[in-house]
């Protein structure tokens, strides 16, 4: 299949509408070989450990084995992911939804669910974890590297929800260790997500206040995910989110980006 790099009209709407949709295909395949050795290599080599770039985004991240291992920028230790035709085309389709020439800002991450029980991601918003003051306007591009269902936690979305503000979240287990987010009531939103299994090399787009859920992998397979998040300025808030979950943060991860000095 030909890579999707436009959204046509309809799929503008959807996304405006319930806050995601779904491009089948959308990374040509000599990427996602690429995309996959370099996810392999960085985590097998525990890259940006010490700078706090790689941790576990649902456990206490002491040192035992990640539950959620997250690795932050990771075209920092791999800048051929910058020349990526897929990075490319999520930068023009970012332009063109909020019709903006602003320069954009990119931010990418890669999360591996390990077999046998990699943990869930629960129901958050991504501006949950960012800046209070600032009503975001960005695109969250979801890419596979592995064939995604239910049953390896494939992502999940409550459509309409970009429509709400912040909502109100707390620290997973309401530990403050810990640096995943959920939203507070998290059980009254499971019941409306909608699953998008997707193929390796598609995309899942979602705006930065659609709720979304990722289940716990129960299959014997990895689930990979590389995710680039394009961004044009946003808009100041008239009064900033009240975030005290993430003032209370008291994460290994920021102890050691703190010693790092990054
Ligand atoms: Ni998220």
């Amino acid at each position: 299949m030909e890579p999707r790099r436009a959204l046509d009209s309809g799929q503008a709407r959807t996304l405006a509408d319930d806050g995601f949709c779904t491009l089948e295909a959308f990374v040509e395949d000599h990427e996602l070989a690429l995309m996959r050795e370099v996810f392999d290599r960085l985590f097998a080599t525990r890259t940006g450990w010490d700078e706090g770039n790689q941790f576990d985004l649902a456990g206490t991240d002491d040192g035992g084995a990640p539950r959620l291992p997250q690795i932050l920028k990771p075209s920092a230790y791999a800048p051929e992911l910058l020349d990526l035709t897929a990075m490319a085309a999520a930068r023009e389709i970012t332009r063109d939804y909020f019709q903006s020439d602003a320069l954009l800002e990119m931010d990418e991450h890669m999360i591996l669910k390990p077999p046998h029980g990699g943990s869930q991601t629960p129901w958050h918003q991504d501006q949950a974890y960012h800046d209070p003051t600032v009503n975001e306007r960005s695109i969250n591009f979801w890419i596979p590297l592995d064939d995604t269902d239910v049953a390896n936690g494939c992502m999940q979305y409550v459509p309409g929800s970009n429509h709400n503000d912040v909502l109100p979240h707390h620290s997973i287990g309401n530990d403050p260790r810990v640096h995943g987010l959920e939203v507070d009531g998290a059980e009254a939103y499971a019941a409306t997500g909608v699953p998008c299994p997707l193929m390796a090399g598609g995309c899942v787009l979602h705006l930065p206040t659609t709720l979304h859920y990722a289940g716990p992998n129960l299959t014997a397979r990895p689930r990979r995910a590389y995710i680039m998040i394009m961004a044009v300025p946003g808009e100041r808030r008239a009064s900033p989110v009240n975030n005290t979950w993430m003032r209370e943060k008291q994460t290994a991860r920021s102890a050691r980006a703190r010693r790092a000095g990054s």
